[in-house]
């Protein structure tokens, strides 16, 4: 079935903004340490959409036919003993659907990496990488490059071979990805270039060969809270901070932005506290003490919405997933409240299951999500998405797979788009306020 947005307000947004942009809508941006994001197949992104003819929802539905993935891969870490390795940047099984220009080296290379805050470390392809299809990273041409001994404690951070009994070597570190996907990478260190910030030594990993087809194009820039992360690695430059807007999968020319650092944050911004799991300290834990659908508090039981750290049950905010995720005792309780006030026919479209003619749609309640101290009423386009024939509107959220022995409640990127989300590591809150970046 032909489905895409059906977000007609959305259209009028994006060309009125088109009208403000200088010439060049996807030119490099900006003020210092704010940084475009775009959907991964938008207009201004170097990937070819996979299906060009296909509409935003397919490719949407395409992508989120990775999610089950992803919440296997982000519940195998909660579940996983702990350990001094924070970081797991290969096991990532979705590539995730933002990037972000960054340049590596000197002079600076330009990729496009994929913003993905449950991970710490970055990668990029390099030049001489068997397998990798797109723009390559090369470090002979450099001046800054070099690469990192199997003896640094980064080395131990990624898993990498260990120094043989005599004498060194480069960090040599292999990863799954995606299921299907590994790459082999040598630890490597340059500079790493967001804005106009210049981050000196960065440890990266460097591609030299990748199987299967589900790595990131031009890499991935992990955002997440660990010890080999962009917030990690840039020491006081930020001061713990970052903010991003995503735009709608449906964008066009214009693009939202990763805001690094306190400065140019939203002053006036509600915040619920971040929770630390040290099993898994990437990971943006909140929580989630509620869900409303219209004015009805949903009943759920509590424990399944409490945080344990040690068995990873709670809820965290990602950038990687395509669409919100409950554990199905959850979902099964907003579903039936939905289905409760709207009262139509309903049927499924892939990972869907509450699909209903959008004639019903004035009587679609608003979903809040309540988090301590702050409550997040989602705008509709981040609750349901639409047929372009007009037949279905589809409530945007699902349950954990069923395969997957999932304790995680996933909030997923669909429910944040067009909204700024604050990540304050240092008073260890988030923030969440509406933002038209579209
Ligand atoms: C750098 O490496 C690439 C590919 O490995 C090679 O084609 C190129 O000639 C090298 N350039 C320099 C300056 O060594
Ligand atoms: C990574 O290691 C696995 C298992 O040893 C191997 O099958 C795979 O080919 C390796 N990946 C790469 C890209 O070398
Ligand atoms: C979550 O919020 C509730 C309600 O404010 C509170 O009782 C609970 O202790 C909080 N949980 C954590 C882990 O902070």
């Amino acid at each position: 079935m032909e489905l895409s947005f059906f977000l007609a307000t959305f259209l009028l947004i994006s060309l009125s903004t088109a009208s403000h942009l200088s010439f060049d809508p996807c030119s490099s941006s900006k003020s210092n340490s704010d940084l475009s994001v775009i959907p991964i197949y938008g207009k201004c992104s170097p990937f070819n959409s996979p299906k060009p003819s296909s509409s935003w929802a397919n490719t949407i539905l395409d992508m989120a036919s990775n999610d089950p993935k992803r919440l296997s891969y982000l519940s195998s870490l909660v579940a996983q003993k702990p350990t001094s390795v924070p970081i797991a940047p290969g096991q990532v099984i979705n590539i995730g659907n933002y990037v972000v220009r960054a340049k590596i080296g000197t002079p600076g290379q330009l990729m496009f990496m994929v913003v993905d805050t449950s991970n710490d470390a970055a990668w990029i392809p390099c030049a001489g990488c068997t397998g990798c299809s797109s723009t390559l990273f090369a470090p002979n041409t450099s001046s800054t490059y070099g690469s990192l001994d199997c003896s640094v404690p980064e080395c131990t951070h990624v898993s990498g071979l260990s120094c043989p009994a005599i004498g060194s070597g480069s960090c040599l570190f292999n990863r799954s990805y995606g299921g299907d996907s590994s790459f082999l990478a040598t630890l490597s260190r340059d500079t790493l270039s967001l804005g106009n910030d210049a981050i000196p030594n960065y440890a990266f990993g460097c591609v030299n060969a990748i199987s299967g087809k589900s790595i990131p194009p031009q890499g991935l820039l992990g955002l997440g809270r660990g010890s080999m992360s962009l917030l990690s690695q840039s020491g006081s430059l930020y001061s713990g901070v970052f903010s991003y807007c995503l735009p709608s999968f449906k964008s066009y020319y214009f693009s939202g932005s990763l805001k690094l650092g306190p400065l140019g944050q939203p002053k006036n911004i509600k915040t619920t506290p971040l929770l630390k799991n040290p099993h898994r300290p990437s990971l943006y834990y909140v929580n989630l003490t509620g869900v409303s659908v219209g004015r009805v508090s949903v009943p759920i039981a509590p424990e399944l919405l409490a945080f344990d750290p040690n068995t990873g049950s709670g809820t965290i905010i990602d950038s990687g997933t395509v669409i919100t995720r409950f554990v199905q005792p959850i979902y099964n309780a907003i579903r039936d409240e939905f289905k409760k006030q709207v009262t139509a026919p309903f049927s499924s479209l892939g990972a869907f299951d509450t699909c209903f003619a959008p004639t019903n749609e004035q009587v679609a309640p608003a979903i809040t999500f309540h988090f301590q101290g702050l409550d997040l009423k989602l705008p509709t386009e981040n609750t349901l998405i639409h047929s372009s024939s007009g037949s279905l509107a589809c409530l945007a959220m699902a349950p954990a797979p069923n395969n997957v022995n999932s304790v995680l409640n996933v909030i997923a990127n669909l429910q944040q788009q067009n909204l700024r989300i604050l990540f304050d590591t240092v008073n260890s809150h988030l923030g969440i306020a509406r933002e038209l970046c579209n």
